[in-house]
């Protein structure tokens, strides 16, 4: 089978290197996806569990041209939806449409779905869609037509920790990208002085810990007749195998107690509440033992009208903390064209992520490298 792992924009490579560590090395980014081929249902499992940045698995169940409707329904029609979809299957159709004639969501979607019903009547009789969800994507590009089948259910950030809501969360996929982006090792300090409902601190433990971020939810493959059993019980156990523990100095800070209570609270829910620790603080009062160590941070953006003064006061107060530690890399994830003249620096580098439709750049200011520690010479 072939995988399409979709990404957000600016994150795809990071989960092209994810793929990698994980054991596929052979992968290609187009339009925003990676794909991945070869695959059986013991990778759909795996990429479930273990992708921390990728926002779903799709298979990719077909492809053909697609100019017209009558094109739409064969081609549908044409894949043996009575081998994935059961009797009692609960068959919904998503549409994306970019430069094709046919665009109208409404009818690609009903025309779609009457393909994929007339294809299961003639196997199984009147369908009574009492059971399993299936999430089909029909992806017109270029009048080309592919049909995706999600594995995943919920979007693969849904983790299960995050459960209390807050304004303007990091997606928990943006979080774990933005950490792989950064210097940061499980050897060196992690801060978040802005850590609101604690997102970044915590997925920097999660990935220090090795824990499967689907270790605590479920995926809708698991409800499918047509895949082995084996399938998830085998991801599952070798996430439980491949956790460690280590000592961990990871902190985050915010002005807000509610926040450092929900933090707290999720925290406990994601099992890393003895590895983060959270304090009431204004950022700029930030201070720490570590001579090196690592600052990821998402700011406000000032984006109702007068916070747009109080989130460059941040960029300024930030440039000055930055120039105190000044053995440790900064990283701000901000959609505010001055931060750089604001944090009194041009960044080391600058990426383009979209965070919640939002086009921001993540800015790292890096420090010096750690001296390297050279084991004792035995005489
Ligand atoms: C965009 S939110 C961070 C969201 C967080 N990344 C998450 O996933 O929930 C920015 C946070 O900065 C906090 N904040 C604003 N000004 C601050 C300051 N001067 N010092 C510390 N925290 C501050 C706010 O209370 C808010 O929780």
């Amino acid at each position: 089978m072939k995988l399409l792992v979709p990404a957000a924009s600016g994150v795809e490579a990071v989960v092209k290197r994810q793929l990698d560590k994980l054991g596929y090395p052979e992968t290609r980014a187009v339009n925003g996806r990676v794909a991945v081929d070869n695959c059986t249902w013991r990778d759909v499992a795996r990429l479930n569990m273990f992708l921390r940045s990728g926002e779903r698995v799709l298979v990719c169940l077909g492809q053909f041209d697609c100019p017209d409707f009558d094109s739409l329904y064969n081609g549908v029609a044409s894949i043996c939806w009575q081998d994935i979809v059961d009797g009692e299957g609960r068959v919904t159709v998503v549409t994306k449409s970019v430069n094709s004639k046919l665009f109208a969501h409404h009818s690609i979607q009903s025309v779609g779905k009457k393909a994929i019903v007339s294809v299961l009547e003639q196997r199984f009789g009147a369908l009574s869609e009492t059971g399993a969800d299936y999430r089909v994507e029909l992806d017109l590009t270029n009048d080309v037509c592919t049909v995706n089948l999600d594995t995943s259910g919920a979007g693969l950030h849904k983790r299960g920790y995050r459960t209390l809501p807050y304004d303007a969360p990091l997606k928990e996929t943006t979080a774990a990208a933005l950490i792989d982006l950064t210097v940061w090792n499980p050897d060196k300090m992690f801060a978040d002085l802005f850590c609101g409902s604690g997102t970044l601190p915590i997925e920097a433990a999660l990935k220090a810990l090795n824990i499967a971020p689907g270790l605590n939810r479920s995926f809708a493959f698991q409800q499918w007749a047509c895949v082995d059993s084996k399938a998830y019980q085998t991801a599952l156990e070798e996430a439980r195998d491949v956790r460690v523990d280590r000592p961990l100095k990871i902190v985050g800070g915010d002005i807000s107690e509610r926040a450092i209570e929900i933090a707290r609270f999720h925290a406990q829910q994601a099992g890393v509440q003895n590895y983060v620790k959270f304090n009431l603080r204004e950022a700029r009062e930030f201070v720490s033992d570590s001579s090196y160590g690592v600052a990821v941070c998402n700011p406000p953006y000032g984006e109702r009208l007068g916070d747009v003064e109080a989130a460059r006061q941040i960029a300024r107060d930030m440039g000055k903390l930055y120039r105190t530690l000044d053995k440790w890399n900064f990283y701000f994830l901000s959609p505010l064209a001055d931060f750089e003249h604001d944090f009194g620096r041009r960044a080391d580098k600058k990426r383009y992520i979209f965070n919640a439709g939002i086009k921001c750049s993540f800015y790292s200011f890096n420090g010096p490298k750690p001296p390297k520690v050279f084991p004792k010479q035995e005489k």
